[in-house]
């Protein structure tokens, strides 16, 4: 049964520095890696993790050097695409050797795994907040699916091509989303679309898919839909996804605090319980 792990904004800085003087990233990620590890004898085999953007606050080498140091204690292999946060040739150059990253253009791969294909797009428009598929990344996309024929996909991006309702994130979204929206609807077989930008778990049909963002790995963008919301983060609960293939796809949202300690369902007054 394959499976893969979703990461996502983990927006590392500098050592000493705290992202938006408040959040310590570095220490976020450390969890989160630590967590998957202690969580693979309960899910695993899983084949692959993929970060799905923004991996840096500010794109240094500095950064991405931060970044691998830091997931280089992930049990599983991972690859990355690029978010609005990332300097695309930065990021090549921290994963240079690395036989998924492409030498030039946009950072965009695939693995063919037993169940399913994975297909990490790059939706980085440097120098902007908003995302887009440029023509090269729209015929890789339409090149790999037609190999895969029919497999099912998950597609990996930073900016989701849908709107959440919170404002200054549905302003810099995808922007050419309808392109992405065809290309999937006129493949035969199931795809599932996961994406990053917005820090929060978000699920909803997108043409005839399912689209969702993955929370954070630390801080979340705060679930205000006012318009005139002033754009702030939250610490609320950060975590990761789980995506395996059954008789379709499954997600999973797993905090990043996820508890060694259980407890078995029985109570002595009451009997068993072990099916709740
Ligand atoms: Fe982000
Ligand atoms: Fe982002």
């Amino acid at each position: 049964m394959s499976k893969i792990i979703q990461l996502s904004d983990p927006h590392i800085v500098p050592e000493g520095q705290l992202a938006y003087c408040v959040v310590d990233t570095a220490t976020a990620l450390v969890q989160a890696v630590a967590t998957i590890n202690r969580c693979l004898p309960l899910i695993g085999p899983v084949d692959l993790a993929i970060v799905t953007g923004d991996l840096t606050d500010f794109g240094t080498p500095a950064e991405y050097a931060r970044f691998r140091r830091i997931m280089s204690s992930l049990d599983i292999p991972y690859r990355v695409v690029p978010g609005n946060h990332d300097l695309r040739e930065n990021l090549r150059a921290g994963f240079a050797g690395e036989s998924w990253m492409s030498a030039t253009g946009g950072i965009n791969w695939d693995i063919e795994l037993a169940d399913f294909a994975v297909i990490g797009l790059d939706t980085l428009v440097e120098g902007y907040h908003h995302g887009g598929l440029d023509p090269e990344t729209l015929a890789f996309l339409r090149d790999r699916l037609a190999r895969f024929n029919g497999k099912p996909v998950i597609v990996g991006l930073h900016h989701p091509p849908f709107t959440t309702g919170i404002h200054p994130m549905d302003l810099n979204n995808l922007r050419n989303g309808d392109h992405l929206r065809d290309i999937l609807d006129a493949y035969r077989g199931e795809a599932l679309l996961v994406c990053g930008h917005v820090h929060r778990g978000v699920t909803r049909m997108f043409g005839s898919s399912i689209g969702l963002i993955a929370p954070g790995t630390s801080h979340c963008v705060t679930l205000d839909q006012r318009i005139e919301n002033p754009h702030t983060l939250s610490l609320e609960p950060s975590g990761f996804m789980l995506h395996e293939w059954r008789d379709g796809f499954v997600s999973h949202l797993i905090g990043a605090d996820f508890p060694e300690d259980r407890y078995p369902f029985s109570t002595p007054a009451i009997g068993d319980r072990s099916l709740q």
